[in-house]
């Protein structure tokens, strides 16, 4: 390869994790960001070798990124774990990418430090300022509505991706950046700075240099953290009013850690945490607007005295110090504790007899009077079934409808796909209908809105009560009691149960397979059974 002894010898070996691949339209800067982490980490005295790993890129995949998350963990993984890496820089943005990438790094155990993507720049259609994912369902609906021309569609798509980066709403990906930046696993602010400006390269390269200090310092995951750095990523998510993926991808990382984290610590943080970062998809901004409003650190500032501050980071200081003196520019994105977005519950856990392990609704992005709401169930067994019927013109459905889409959860899609945003059918749309509730086992987008609840538990793929509801069955939610209730007899309910046949069909071969088996539900994280909990770290076995 070229190398001189003195290239190496008594120089960190720091491993460029990077998730670019001509299919992962969030990540084209990849490349030249590797680069500028390879001059850091030259600059910093150590050796750089970058690692090519898996790409989860929501655009493109099928039949979800989410059914690829854990494996990219695993080979996270076992890439620091095989290799001679002293340290890692983590290089990951489009949803499944971060999650995945810190729940191996945290299983390898290997001084390891998260380069965020960042946020596409806003988009602009004539004198609109449009926001990535939330703006292709809304215009969609627009559209089966008739209220928009083929010429407007395709100037909207030509326009909604203006740059590299991901996301530009507060969708999965930022979500989880600003949760992996409040946990300490980036540089201060990294989290927020748009993908293809100059300080985004600055980020990279400053990110290389500190990886190889990591290195010397042997800043490994286990050294900073703790059960209180994920109650900062969580409350930071309900801050940003994030996605519900982050809910999910939490008590993966959590459990990564040998730290179980309930649904009712979820409850707990989301009561007493008040929304602050007024974004889109549940508020009026976008992540650009929040990097100038300044960003991640100065909403952070905002939440002293809710934060565990004394958490450390991969800085070398505590979370207290990273934040301290940030500054709000944008009062109107980043909102002060006494004039929040919401004062609490951005996003809400519910339980009840339909889900009697919990589910999770993003009341932020609902339409209020829906919070509180009893209907007649509209069923679909899967998501083909829905598809073919939903806009049916002959379907018995009016708005005070509830739609529910079964078979879209870990194991019956498989993979717990974003269906959870189920269409409204378009009879409704023409009548002007906007929302309705939805209700599923399903994820679903966070760029997505509307009132949906979602990662319903157990499954009915995995034999949960929403196997046995049918059409016309009365469905009620109360958000603000956290409750969702089955309007339902003990007696019909028994004769229901025995009559129940199961239909899932089990993968015969390869990933699928092993993904079926050990995959657990979306209340304990959607890990694979044999990964959770602390690993033995990085050692690998010397023969
Ligand atoms: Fe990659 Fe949204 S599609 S972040």
């Amino acid at each position: 390869m070229g190398f001189d002894d003195i290239d190496y010898q008594n120089r960190p070996v720091v491993a460029i994790l990077n998730t670019w691949s001509e299919l992962n339209t969030c990540h084209s800067h990849f490349r030249n960001r590797a680069e500028e982490v390879r001059r850091g980490i030259l600059q910093s005295g150590g050796f750089p070798v970058e690692v090519p790993v898996m790409s989860l890129g929501e655009m493109l995949m099928k039949p979800t990124t989410m059914l690829y998350r854990n494996l990219l963990a695993m080979e996270t993984e076992e890439v620091l774990r095989c290799h001679p890496v002293d340290a890692a820089v983590l290089m990951g943005g489009c949803d499944k990418t971060v999650p995945a990438m810190l729940m191996g790094a945290i299983s390898a155990d290997i001084p390891s430090i998260f380069l965020p993507a960042g946020p596409m720049l806003k988009a602009r259609w004539k004198d609109v300022t449009l926001g990535s994912g939330s703006d292709v369902w809304k215009y969609w609906d627009e559209r089966l509505a008739g209220q928009l021309c083929d010429r407007d569609w395709k100037g909207i798509e030509n326009c909604l991706g203006r740059s590299a980066g991901t996301c530009m709403t507060m969708g999965t990906a930022s979500t989880m950046a600003c949760v992996t930046e409040a946990m300490g696993f980036t540089l201060p602010g990294a989290a927020c700075v748009p993908a293809v400006v100059a300080e985004h390269s600055r980020v990279a390269v400053q990110t290389g240099r500190h990886a190889v200090e990591m290195a010397w310092q042997g800043t490994k995951p286990s050294t900073f953290l703790t059960a209180q750095s994920i109650d900062n990523g969580l409350m930071t998510s309900f801050a940003i009013g994030g996605s519900t993926n982050a809910i999910v991808h939490l008590i993966a990382i959590a459990g990564r850690l040998g730290i179980e984290l309930t649904l009712d610590r979820f409850d707990e943080l989301s009561r007493t945490t008040p929304v602050l970062a007024d974004i889109r998809p549940g508020g009026r901004y976008l992540m650009e607007d929040f990097f100038d409003a300044g960003g991640l650190p100065a909403m952070l500032a905002r939440m002293t005295g809710l934060l565990h501050v004394d958490c450390q980071t991969v800085n070398h200081i505590t979370l207290g110090q990273q934040i301290e003196g940030a500054e709000v520019i944008g009062t109107e994105v980043i909102r002060s504790r006494e004039n929040p977005v919401a004062t609490a519950g951005g996003t809400c856990l519910l339980k009840g007899n339909l889900a009697p392990n919990g589910c999770v609704i993003k009341s932020l992005a609902a339409e209020p009077k829906l919070l509180t709401h009893r209907g007649k169930a509209v069923v679909f067994d899967d998501y083909p079934a829905m598809k073919t019927q939903v806009h049916d013109p002959d379907l018995d459905v009016d708005e005070n409808s509830v739609l529910i889409l079964r078979s879209a959860g870990p194991l019956g899609a498989p993979g717990f796909p974003e269906w959870g945003m189920l269409p409204i059918p378009k009879k409704l749309l023409q009548a002007g209908v906007r929302d309705m509730v939805r209700i599923s086992d399903a994820r679903m987008s966070g760029t997505s809105y509307g009132t949906c609840v979602l990662h319903i538990a157990p499954e009915s793929a995995a034999g949960g009560p929403l196997a046995l509801v049918q059409t016309g069955d009365e469905i009620e939610i109360d958000v603000p009691n956290r409750r969702i209730h089955w309007h339902i007899s003990d007696e019909e309910l028994k004769q229901r149960r025995a009559a129940y046949q199961p239909t899932l069909e089990q993968p015969e071969r390869g990933y699928e397979k092993l993904y079926a088996r050990h995959v657990s539900q979306a209340d304990q994280g959607c890990d694979f059974d044999f990964l959770t909990g602390r690993s033995p770290g990085s050692e690998p076995k010397i023969f």
